[in-house]
């Protein structure tokens, strides 16, 4: 145990929580989501089963998906205040995750006196996708979209965004996307989750917080400049020279390193096989190649750059390539991470709720102790 005086730069090594939603052992490169390894299972369950699993710690039976179901149905269409909201920003211009933290904290509104986690868990997660698809299509310039009753959660997504039903390939692959990114240890925006909870606050607070953390380009930021930097190379003949300038210029490529791996991400693996499936039944398998040969470009130059540190694919390279096979655009990639990540908060949130201890670690002061006052004047 570190004693109270230990300064741990950015908490690396630091256990500050117990869970039994997801296991990363970074070293073996193994991601283990509620008890089922990451590829047993994030292309066979529907995203609704996989976040009852992660809620309740066991598989839903028939009955009790189909209620599941029915609850986010009737809590997916969003009040007319956030509807407002979403309005007055799309004509600022803001960038979806801001959008996206701001519409979220108005969905504590009607929130019940009692039961009143079950209830503000079920509203988050069955309204997410109905707020990133309304903030997309208002700064658009085009109508909201309602929810379909009859479309699951990962289908409705599809449809608020693009106004028509999707097919069934591109929802699979949406459900194996958010399979993928629902829950990973203490990540950034998880322990913000919990920090906020363990104070005794709501989930609605927990779960705007949350999305402050993951907006960050060093945590779910990333798909969207990767996707950028594919693009801007083009041609895998530029690969080298554009990646390398980039290093020179002191920028990280994203999409590459991870705090815990030092093997290559699971996640990029499942998404990956998702990828190759999706875009050799009906994608641009020139785009497809095209992103496989930049990786391995990337991986050389980030060798000879940083030797011996191993800065592998992480999971946002391959959301990169899923999404925008899947037909989503880049300004909305980050929240979609967000639609599937609020699953595995909410659990943390869960969790945390019933751990019932304040998280507050300490500081080490570094600053001095002996100045003395000097009035206005004579400063
Ligand atoms: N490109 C270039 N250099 C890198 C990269 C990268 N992608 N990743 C790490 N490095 C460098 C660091 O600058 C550091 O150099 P230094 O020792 O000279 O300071 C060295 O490699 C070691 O870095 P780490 O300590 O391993 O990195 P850290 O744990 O602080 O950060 C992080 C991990 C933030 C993910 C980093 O690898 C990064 O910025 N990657 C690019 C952004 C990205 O892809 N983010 C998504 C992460 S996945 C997720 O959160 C869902």
């Amino acid at each position: 145990m570190s004693t109270p005086n230990t300064y741990v730069p950015g908490l690396e090594g630091i256990v500050a929580a117990q869970t039994k939603l997801s296991k990363v052992d970074g070293l073996a490169g193994e991601l283990v989501i509620g008890g089922f390894k990451l590829e047993t299972i994030a292309n066979k369950a529907s995203f609704e089963e996989m976040v009852y699993m992660l809620w309740n710690e066991r598989l839903p039976n028939e009955k009790e998906l189909k209620d599941f179901r029915k609850s986010l149905a009737k809590l997916r269409e969003l009040p007319e205040p956030t509807l407002k909201l979403l309005k007055a920003i799309a004509t600022k211009k803001l960038n979806m995750m801001d959008a996206l933290r701001s519409a979220v904290g108005t969905l504590g509104l009607n929130a019940p006196k009692e039961n009143q986690d079950q209830w503000m868990a079920q509203r988050l997660l069955a309204a997410f996708p109905t707020v990133v698809a309304a903030a997309w299509r208002l700064s658009h310039g085009k109508r909201v979209v309602a929810p379909d009753p009859k479309l699951g959660h990962a289908a409705n997504y599809l449809y608020m965004i693009e106004g028509k039903a999707p097919s069934d390939a591109r929802v699979r692959g949406l459900e194996t996307y958010l399979n993928t990114v629902i829950d990973h240890g203490l990540n950034a925006s998880t322990f913000t989750a919990r920090v906020i909870v363990s104070t005794a606050s709501d989930f609605v607070s927990a779960i705007v917080g949350a999305i402050g953390a993951l907006k960050g380009p060093l945590h779910g930021g990333a798909p969207g400049p990767a996707l950028d930097m594919v693009f801007e190379i083009g041609d895998v003949s530029k690969a080298e020279s554009v990646l390398r300038k980039k290093l020179a210029a002191g920028e990280r490529l994203m999409g590459f390193g991870h705090r815990i791996y030092k093997v290559r991400d699971p996640r990029a693996d499942v998404l990956a096989q998702a990828a190759h499936e999706f875009y050799e039944a009906d994608g641009d398998m020139k785009f497809y190649d095209l992103v496989l040969d930049v990786e391995k470009v990337a991986l050389r130059v980030l060798e000879e750059h940083k030797p011996g540190r191993n800065l592998q694919t992480n999971v946002e390279f391959y959301t990169a390539l899923l999404l925008h096979g899947l037909g989503l655009p880049t300004g909305i990639f980050s929240p979609t991470f967000a639609v599937g990540r609020v699953g595995g908060w909410l659990a943390h949130c869960f969790e945390q709720r019933a751990a019932a201890r304040l998280i507050r670690p300490q500081s080490q002061y570094i600053g001095e102790t002996e100045k003395h006052w000097m009035s206005l004047a004579d400063r």
